[in-house]
């Protein structure tokens, strides 16, 4: 078998990285793809880091000993944390993701854009980073949200319980006048339906998952291991839970 031929690994810390895959298999549905989500561990956000260092790498190298030519990193606190080394380990690409704050900042009228993410990429220096880098002028707030991963992985995306919650997150932002909202975890965009209810149709909601589709794409045609079969690729979903 071609390497081009062998799958797209993809990996999160549960269900989150699911809304990545949607884009990855929107835009390239002749890639096979391997989904890993790390259920058992998850929600990273609240966890420190040698202990998602530890599962990150545990998980990746079993997406490559199931022979995928790259892996998509569809976790923003996993990257936050281990992107690197990760890279250093191995050969194969390796594709990462990072709070959309970039297409936020050049969006955003009000010059004022919320980010919402779990604890660890709220406090994080990649995000820190990334306003420093992109945030000119523009006042950037990041949101930790403990607890929305749970809901999420629990099953509720809509539920009074993960509204309330948004309602409360959100509130100060939106009194502050931000116009955009990104969605600085890949879970969150299961909640996309509920935050455009709570902030209104003058409130921008951004996400990841097709910059990271693009990036995809251009890194396998680059290394050379895009899919050459115009037929339809297939997707294996696998869970270190139950
Ligand atoms: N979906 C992940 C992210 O983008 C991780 C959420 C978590 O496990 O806390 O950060």
């Amino acid at each position: 078998m071609s390497r081009s031929s062998a799958p797209i690994g993809v990996f999160d810390s549960g269900l989150g990285g699911l809304s990545v895959l949607r884009a990855l298999r929107a835009r390239m549905p002749d890639e096979s793809f391997v989904y890993l989500g790390d259920s058992v561990f998850c929600p990273y956000g609240d966890k420190d880091d040698a202990t998602i260092d530890e599962r990150v790498h545990l998980l990746v190298a079993d997406l490559f000993e199931r022979d995928c030519k790259a892996a998509v990193i569809a976790c923003n606190t996993a990257c936050a944390v281990a992107i690197g080394s990760l890279r250093k380990r191995h050969a194969a690409p390796i594709i990462g993701l990072e709070p959309a704050v970039k297409p936020a900042a050049r969006r955003s009228k009000s010059r004022k854009v919320a980010v919402l993410a779990t604890p660890r990429t709220a406090r994080g220096e990649t995000l820190h980073q990334l306003i420093e880098t992109h945030g000119a002028g523009v006042t950037v707030e990041s949101i930790a949200a403990p607890g929305l991963v749970d809901l999420i992985e629990s099953g509720s995306v809509d539920g009074r319980e993960i509204r309330s919650l948004l309602s409360t997150l959100l509130e100060g932002p939106l009194a502050r006048g931000c116009d955009v909202v990104v969605l600085g975890c890949t879970h969150y965009p299961f909640l996309a339906g509920a935050i455009a209810e709570i902030v209104g149709p003058s409130v921008a909601i951004v996400s990841s998952g097709n910059a990271v589709a693009i990036q995809t794409e251009r890194v396998l045609r680059r290394e050379g291991l895009r899919a050459t079969s115009s037929s339809a690729g297939d997707c294996r979903y696998l869970t270190s839970g139950e």
